[in-house]
C-alpha cells in the first residue's frame, strides 16, 4: 500500500507501538491523525515527526474509554476537512488479577476502550474508504487473543473480539479495494507492561518497530491477521493441538503469579 499524501489515523499514538507506526508511516510520506490522553507527548511527536518528514500531523487529546468518543474524534476529524484513508485502532490497555477482585469502573473502561470504540470507530470512518475504493482498517488485537487467559481474563476477551470482528470484516471488505487486518503482536517492549504490571510479561519482548513491519508486510499480502515473530506465531498454534481444557490449563500456569526471588 502507498501511503504518499495519505492520511492515517493512530489511536494510542503517545507512545509503544502507536508512536512507532507514527514514525513508519509519516517516513512513508502519510499525514497523520494523532489521538492519546497525554496531550505534551502527542505535541512533541507531532513536532518530531513534521520536521523530519515534512508530512501534516493533527493532534487530538482524547480520553477514549469514554462513552460518546468515538463520535467526538470523528467530529473533530471533520472539522479540520480531513478524509481518513488508513484507521489504525492501537489504543488499549490490560488488567492483571482475579476478576471477583477487579475495579469495575476499570474493567469497563478496557472493554469499551478495547472494543467498543474500536468497533465505533470502525463503523464511522469505513463507509467513506468503502465509497473512495481504498483504504485499511488495522487493528491492534494480541496473542492474548488465541486462548482464555486466567488473571487477564477482561483483556484475552476484548482481544479475541478484535481478532473475530476483523478477520469477519476483512471477508466482508474482499473486493472492496479497502483492506482490515488483525496485528497480534505477542509481548512487546514498551509502557504497556508499567499499566499492567510486570507479572504479566510473558516471554522475550520484541520491539514496536517488529510489530509495525510485520502489520505492512501483511498489509501488503491482503492477509486478515497476522501474529508478530516467529515464537508467537508457534506459541498461537499450540490451542489447535491440544483440548481446550488443557490450553485453560496451560494459560493458567503461565499467569500464575512468581514467587519473589
Ligand atoms: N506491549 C505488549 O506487550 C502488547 C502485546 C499485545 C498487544 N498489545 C496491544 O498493543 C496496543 C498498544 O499498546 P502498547 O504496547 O504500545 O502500550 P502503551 O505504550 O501503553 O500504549 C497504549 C496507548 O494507548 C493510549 N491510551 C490508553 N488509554 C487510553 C484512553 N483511555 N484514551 C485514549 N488513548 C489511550 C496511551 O496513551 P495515553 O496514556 O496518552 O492516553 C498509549 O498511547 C494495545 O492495544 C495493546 O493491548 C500490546
Amino acid at each position: 500500500m502507498d501511503f504518499t499524501r495519505k492520511t492515517t489515523l493512530i489511536t494510542g499514538a503517545s507512545t509503544g507501538i502507536g508512536a512507532a507506526y507514527a514514525r513508519e508511516l509519516a517516513a512513508r510520506g502519510s499525514d497523520l491523525v494523532v489521538v492519546a490522553r497525554s496531550e505534551d507527548r502527542l505535541r512533541a511527536l507531532q513536532e518530531e515527526v513534521e520536521a523530519a518528514h515534512g508530512v501534516t500531523v493533527h493532534v487530538v487529546p482524547l480520553d477514549l474509554a469514554r462513552p460518546g468518543a468515538a463520535a467526538e474524534l470523528q467530529r473533530r476529524v471533520e472539522e479540520s476537512g480531513t478524509a481518513v484513508d488508513v484507521l489504525i485502532n492501537n489504543a488499549g490497555f490490560a488488567t492483571f488479577g482475579a476478576v471477583a477482585a477487579s475495579d469495575p469502573t476499570r474493567i469497563a473502561e478496557q472493554v469499551h476502550l478495547n472494543c467498543s470504540t474500536l468497533t465505533d470507530l470502525t463503523t464511522r470512518f469505513l463507509p467513506a474508504m468503502v465509497e473512495r475504493g481504498h483504504g485499511a482498517v488495522i487493528n491492534v488485537a494480541s496473542t492474548a487473543a488465541f486462548q482464555p487467559v486466567p488473571r487477564m481474563a477482561v483483556y484475552g476477551a476484548t482481544k479475541a473480539y478484535v481478532l473475530s470482528f476483523t478477520e469477519a470484516l476483512a471477508s466482508e471488505l474482499r473486493g472492496s479495494g479497502v483492506r482490515a487486518l488483525a496485528i497480534c503482536p505477542g509481548a512487546t517492549d514498551t509502557p504497556f507492561f508499567e499499566v499492567v504490571g510486570e507479572q504479566a510479561a510473558v516471554g522475550v519482548r520484541r520491539r514496536p518497530e517488529q510489530v509495525v513491519a510485520t502489520t505492512l508486510a501483511a498489509l501488503r499480502k491482503g492477509r486478515p491477521s497476522v501474529v508478530d515473530g516467529l515464537l508467537n506465531r508457534l506459541v498461537t498454534l499450540s490451542p489447535r493441538l491440544v483440548s481446550r481444557r488443557t490450553t485453560l490449563a496451560i494459560a493458567e500456569r503461565v499467569t500464575r503469579p512468581r514467587p519473589a526471588a
